[in-house]
């Protein structure tokens, strides 16, 4: 494996392989001195042609505690600005002798088009709203920290689904591992074969949230869309937003995650988001140790 470009194209090995590399490197990083010499000969760009904070300086953070040289590129401030082509601008920046690139781009499969035309290894970092791949991971590595495994696990992804990236890459990461999925929200923000997946669609939020051990709180990504879709923001809320009176009404604690950024009073609201039940920022503090295994897995494949 050169590239992480999807889920899809991982096994279940390849899972556990990094989840195993991203223990030690947990471990490293709660350390007094927090950085490892492992990448010192590698140069790594981080090309953000979308809006990012959590991916953007989760990579950074990841890169530089395994001492990799790094540089930045925003897409606002370059000269993609003057219409140069992603390939022109990507050649330009492996001219200067990078050996990796971690992209984020709104179209999807840019990173699979980039991986035909150069010669560099390449993490995606979110493609429009096909793949997430790194999201999917610390999700799922997450779930593995709190409940101890995936295996058997009942996971509720809620939301706007259909424009998703986080949602395909982790339907895909937690069915390798054994979990059951299911996705909940309006049929409007619900891909048109979503179940050809193996996943069931439910539309009700109470019956979901009553079936699940985990909810996954997504975010309606307003950015992709063209059009208005029905319901409204309130109406959303309403029928889909997750309350602290809502899971009060269930028999069981159930484990919150959200991908972030979050709309605090629209998925969720502020008290569940900040419970005790909530992993978010769990989700975010393991994002860095997964960038890291990723990141030393793939650099041990170009030295
Ligand atoms: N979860 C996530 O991808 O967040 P950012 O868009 O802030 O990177």
């Amino acid at each position: 494996v050169k590239h992480l470009l999807g889920i899809k194209f991982l096994t279940e090995a390849d899972l556990h392989l990094i989840f195993e590399t991203a223990d030690h490197f947990k471990e490293v990083i709660n350390r007094p001195i927090k950085k490892v010499p492992s990448l010192r000969d590698i140069t790594i760009a981080n090309l953000f042609f979308e809006n990012s904070t959590r991916t953007k300086l989760s990579f950074e953070l990841a890169e530089k505690r395994l001492s990799a040289d790094v540089i930045n590129f925003s897409a606002a401030s370059s000269s993609v600005k003057k219409g140069e082509t992603l390939q022109d601008t990507v050649n330009n920046i492996l001219a200067m002798k990078v050996d990796m690139l971690i992209m984020r781009h709104p179209n999807p499969g840019a990173g699979v088009f980039l991986s035909k035309h150069i010669n560099a290894a390449i993490i995606n970092a979110g493609d429009g709203a096909h793949e997430h791949p790194t999201q999917a991971l610390l999700d799922a590595y997450s779930i593995r920290e709190k409940l101890k495994d995936v295996r058997g696990k009942k996971v509720v992804i809620v939301g706007d689904i259909l424009h998703s990236r986080v949602a395909l890459s982790n339907i895909f990461a937690l069915q390798k591992l054994g979990a059951e999925v299911k996705v909940c929200g309006p049929l409007t923000l619900m891909p048109k074969h979503i179940e050809s997946l193996g996943v069931k669609v439910e539309t009700n939020l109470k019956a979901a949230l009553e079936w699940c051990d985990v909810a996954n709180m997504l975010r309606i990504q307003n950015e992709r869309m063209e059009i208005t879709y029905f319901p409204s923001t309130r109406e959303y809320v309403q029928q889909f937003g997750l309350t602290s009176d809502l899971l009060a009404k269930l028999n069981k604690p159930i484990t919150i995650m959200h991908p972030g950024p979050i709309n605090r009073g629209v998925e969720v609201s502020s008290d569940v988001a900040d419970s005790e039940h909530s992993i978010i920022l769990n989700q975010v503090e393991n994002g860095v140790a997964i960038r890291m295994a990723v990141i030393y897995l793939l650099a041990s494949k170009i030295k």
